[in-house]
């Protein structure tokens, strides 16, 4: 498999030449005064996900340079290298195929790893399910807390709290990630062993604070009188041998081809199979299998994922813009920020390529944001008058499942108010109340917030990480940035209780002695 990094293709001096001749001048006013099909040519309909991609400092030739830049760098090839389950995870020597996870059971394999692959997913998969549907049936148990971190929390709290309009058992779920024992600890103190099922939720179950939650948590359920561990723990993990030590026996696997930050399709989506139901799960899936066939199969130039990261490298390489807000207009996608945080920039912030040569141009925009209208009232000032221009992308829901008659269209008016100011600016003289315009934004538009509109959504995001990734070059697949802390706390950890500071840094000493104090 060729892969040929951005910058060493011919489209990329070509798209440096543009971005100088026109790019970087470019008026999204102008560009719709010339041109009264540009919604019509810069959108882009994907299963169950609208794009109106027109707000966007992009016209058609530069566009035609994306394209040709993605074909000189080998993007289709990588992309059917992940869905062949060739070892695109390189530095881990690993296959990268989550999408396998929502192929149906009759899928077409290519090969009889691939055929093996699949019918073990969907051997887990109905036993997880069946096992959801025994939990939502079982009027003893009203509480589950999922205990897990990054991956592991993330895409389950997000997809539970997006689908809330599907939750019909009444049952609480609670999140538990963070070490801090403030989280757990409050959690519990509204809970009963004899109603709670804890589910601990680790890929390699090594991480330090689920670790440390999941023990808290066997501690607590004993001292509450509980003993039928079987009941009320379970595991979802790579690592059933390790989850058995720890002393669970209930226990849901997958592989180590599902990348943390890529596995609430697998057995770590349990919570949220447990809120919206099997049937729901199943649609979830087939909502995101619905957009890994677009990916797959739409030329490029019809192809929401494609176009929405030739943008992303657009704006962060030629442009220089170094974050991205995300906006979504719908409270129920309160943690959609929170979970593409890791997705985007676990995944792509890398200053090496894959053979390991440092990169001379960024990657990994800085995500960020709130659900609208809250940041309206927060941070949107900087957006519209501020001196970085920073691309804002909208997720708007045009049905509302609720019937509180005005607040639906009210929600509506001001997320395309705030694309519109975004765009169009408004001249004042004066100064303080000019508005520069020419803020570009995405806008992507769901019919109704479903498990299917959200699976598709979230593989969207996936499969757009995937192509700028690609594009630049990288591994977007492993994490190595994040294990330098982690082997640093295990040092730091018991010099907090013996006070030593031998061969600690200046800084480091001083407040390790302050917190010892
Ligand atoms: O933060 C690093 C990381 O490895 C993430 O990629 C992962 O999602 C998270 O830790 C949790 O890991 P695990 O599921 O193995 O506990």
């Amino acid at each position: 498999m060729t892969r040929t990094r951005c910058d060493r293709t011919p489209a990329w001096a070509q798209l440096q030449a543009a971005y100088q001749a026109s790019g970087k001048d470019f008026d999204l006013r102008d560009a719709f005064a010339a041109d009264p099909q540009r919604f019509a040519q810069f959108s882009q309909a994907a299963p169950l996900v609208f794009a109106d991609l027109s707000k966007n400092r992009i016209d058609t030739a530069t566009q035609e340079l994306l394209f040709q830049l993605a074909r000189e760098t080998g993007l289709l090839a990588h992309r059917d290298a992940m869905f062949a389950g060739e070892v695109i995870n390189t530095t881990e020597q690993r296959e990268v195929w989550h999408t396998l996870l929502r192929a149906p059971a009759d899928a077409t394999t290519a090969s009889a790893h691939e055929a093996q692959a699949l019918a073990q997913v969907h051997g887990t998969l109905d036993a997880m399910l069946a096992f959801a549907e025994s939990v939502r049936a079982d009027g003893a148990i009203t509480d589950i807390v999922n205990i897990g971190i990054g991956g592991s929390d993330l895409g389950p709290q997000m997809a539970v709290l997006a689908l809330d309009a599907f939750a019909g058992t009444g049952k609480r779920l609670h999140f538990v990630s963070n070490v801090d024992g403030h989280e757990l600890a409050s959690t519990l103190a509204h809970l009963k062993a004899s109603s709670t099922l804890f589910l601990v939720a680790s890929k390699t179950f090594t991480t330090i604070e689920t670790m440390t939650n999941a023990q808290s948590a066997k501690r607590w359920f004993a001292t509450q009188g509980g003993s039928d561990i079987a009941r009320h723990f379970a595991a979802l993990t790579t690592n059933v041998a390790a989850a058995n030590d720890f002393g669970i026996t209930t226990t849901f696997g997958f592989w180590d081809w599902v990348g943390g930050r890529y596995s609430l399709w697998s057995a770590i989506g349990l919570p949220l199979a447990i809120a919206i139901g099997a049937d729901g799960f199943r649609e979830f899936l087939a909502g995101a299998h619905a957009m890994d066939q677009h990916f797959r199969s739409a030329p490029l130039e019809e192809n929401l994922p494609v176009r929405l990261g030739l943008l992303d490298v657009w704006y962060r390489n030629f442009h220089g813009f170094t974050s991205r807000s995300i906006a979504p207009y719908h409270s129920a996608l309160r943690r959609l920020p929170a979970y593409l945080q890791q997705l985007e920039m676990e995944s792509n912030g890398k200053r090496v390529d894959a053979s390991g040569a440092a990169l001379p141009f960024g990657t990994s925009p800085v995500l960020w944001g709130e659900s609208g209208t809250n940041g309206q009232h927060a941070y949107f000032q900087m957006l519209h008058q501020g001196t970085d221009v920073v691309p804002v992308e909208f997720v708007a829901v045009k049905k509302a499942r609720h019937t509180l008659g005005a607040h639906h269209p009210l929600l509506l008016a001001n997320v395309l108010a705030q694309a519109q100011a975004l765009m169009v600016g408004k001249a004042d003289a004066g100064g303080h109340k000019h508005f520069p315009g020419n803020r570009p934004s995405t806008f992507l538009l769901l019919d109704d917030l479903t498990p299917a509109s959200l699976g598709a959504l979230i593989a969207l995001q996936e499969h757009r990480v995937f192509v700028s990734g690609a594009l630049w070059g990288i591994n977007s697949f492993d994490q190595w940035g994040v294990e330098l802390g982690k082997v640093l706390a295990k040092d730091i950890a018991p010099r907090l209780d013996s006070g030593d500071t031998t061969g600690l840094d200046g800084s480091t000493a001083g407040l390790l002695g302050m917190l010892r104090d």
